[in-house]
């Protein structure tokens, strides 16, 4: 089943409850608000709840703050800790992995637990949140392990929830824009959930929504990110055999890229994030067998960190009481997320090797050391300026645009580390 449709069904609910105001559930939530539709916001941490109400954002995300503030004002846009009774529930909780690289639904678990009680038949359940394959019938089973008395079909004469998958596709410093231009994949458990999730994304969303099965859809967001994943070590498996090639791995890229039906992606110290860094597993775990070039662009990737370190170890091995600069934290160019960033991992381990090094950390859009940096001695947030100055060996981890600005000249004479290629 593949239909598509712009969402232009008439979108019955009038109030939606969006649980997880983080960099996706705030945004849907700001965006429905602008729309005309009246939003609870629901979240476990007090001061996310406390700065929405305040009409701030408790995050960096341009063009957010404006959103937020004016929902709140006109009063279409409210928050709270307790999961209230709605038209439709969108759920845009965390899925992060678990040690044994599965998905934690441990934070759906919560929502589907606080979301129950409120059901009467009718609403609508959307998991937003990007989810192993099968997710969104968990989340139902989940509910209806509470709710004896609805359904999912109708069967039996029991009230029906609507319950499908909306996953997210925007780019974080882009969100306001993409999540009103972006096609959409919408998957329901039944062709009804999913015609009443796509008029519902259909109210602000003036992509293609693109109706599907609820698995299909969780796929398709997965296999999104593993596609990226797996092109990105490609890049940076050329870009170590380019090093022991004495081969320049930029220039190798741009002329393959000349041709009309290849599009490498950049090399880099890693990948990181909370979604190409993670949701692949989510692949491999549902099929570990079948997934062997998907568990293995991911290895590649998280191996470059450590080829990183090396190289870095290699440049201060000559010399005394050595100053690294580390140019950028976050997981990637101008924005201040360092989840899962191969930036943090290279400089902690460097911090832990090489306890002699000092490393000046040059990182603009974090104002403090994220936890596992705090209690490095030999680690200081400076100014990158300062930074550069001072360092005998220069790293460039993330591609920020404001490291434009750095002048040239005072590079000169310093061991360049360069894995961005943003110097060429
Ligand atoms: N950030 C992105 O760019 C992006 C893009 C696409 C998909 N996603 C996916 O969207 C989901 C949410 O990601 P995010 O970046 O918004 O996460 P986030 O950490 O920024 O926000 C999650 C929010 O949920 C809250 N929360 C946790 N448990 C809760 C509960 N039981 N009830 C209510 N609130 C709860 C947290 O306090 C937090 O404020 C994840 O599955 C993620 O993989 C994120």
């Amino acid at each position: 089943m593949l239909t598509s449709s712009k969402g232009d069904n008439a979108n019955p609910v009038h109030t939606v409850a969006v649980v997880g105001l983080g960099y996706i559930g705030l945004p849907t939530a700001a965006i429905l608000a602008a729309n005309g539709i009246d939003v609870i916001g629901v979240d476990v941490n007090s001061s996310t709840v406390a700065a929405v109400n305040n009409g701030d954002v408790p995050f960096v995300e341009p063009d957010l703050g404006i959103h937020v503030a004016g929902a709140v004002s006109q009063g279409r846009l409210r928050a709270q800790r307790e999961t209230p009774r709605a038209d439709a529930y969108i759920v845009a909780v965390p899925t992060p992995f678990k040690e044994d690289k599965s998905a934690d639904m441990s934070y759906i678990a919560a929502a589907a637990r606080a979301i129950a009680p409120q059901l009467s038949g009718g609403e609508l359940v959307i998991l937003e949140s990007t989810s192993p394959p099968g997710s969104t019938s968990r989340l139902a089973a989940m509910i209806l392990d509470l709710r004896p008395d609805l359904s999912i079909d109708g069967q039996d004469g029991k009230p029906a929830i609507l319950v499908a998958h909306c996953p997210e596709r925007v780019l974080q410093g882009r969100i306001m824009a993409e999540l009103v231009n972006n096609d959409r994949v919408v998957g329901g458990l039944t062709p009804e959930a999913a015609e009443a999730a796509a008029a519902l994304y259909g109210v602000f969303c003036q992509g293609e929504i693109h109706l599907t099965d609820a698995t299909t859809a969780e796929m398709t967001k997965l296999v999104e990110n593993a596609y990226r994943d797996v092109n990105i070590a490609f890049a940076n498996e050329l870009s170590v055999i380019s090093d022991h090639l004495d081969i320049d791995v930029w220039e190798l890229i741009r002329l393959a890229n000349h041709h009309p039906r290849v599009d490498i992606l950049s090399p880099g110290p890693g990948v990181g994030g909370h979604c190409i860094a993670v949701d692949p597993w989510f692949i491999v775990a549902a099929d570990p067998e079948n997934s062997s070039l998907i568990r293995t662009a991911r290895e590649v990737n998280d191996s470059k960190p450590g080829y990183v370190v090396d190289q870095l170890q290699k440049a201060v091995v000559d010399i005394d009481h050595a100053v690294i600069a580390c140019l950028g934290l976050a997981f990637k160019a101008n924005i201040g997320d360092v989840r899962e960033s191969p930036a943090v991992e290279i400089v902690r381990r460097v911090a832990t090797l090489q306890p002699d090094v000092e490393i000046l950390l040059a990182a603009p859009h974090e104002v403090q050391l994220p936890q596992e940096l705090a209690a490095f001695s030999n680690i200081r947030l400076v100014e990158t300026d300062q930074a550069v100055e001072a360092a005998h060996v220069v790293v460039l981890l993330v591609d920020h645009d404001i490291f434009r600005e750095i002048d040239p000249a005072s590079l000169e004479g310093k061991r360049i580390i360069d894995t961005r290629g943003f110097w060429r």
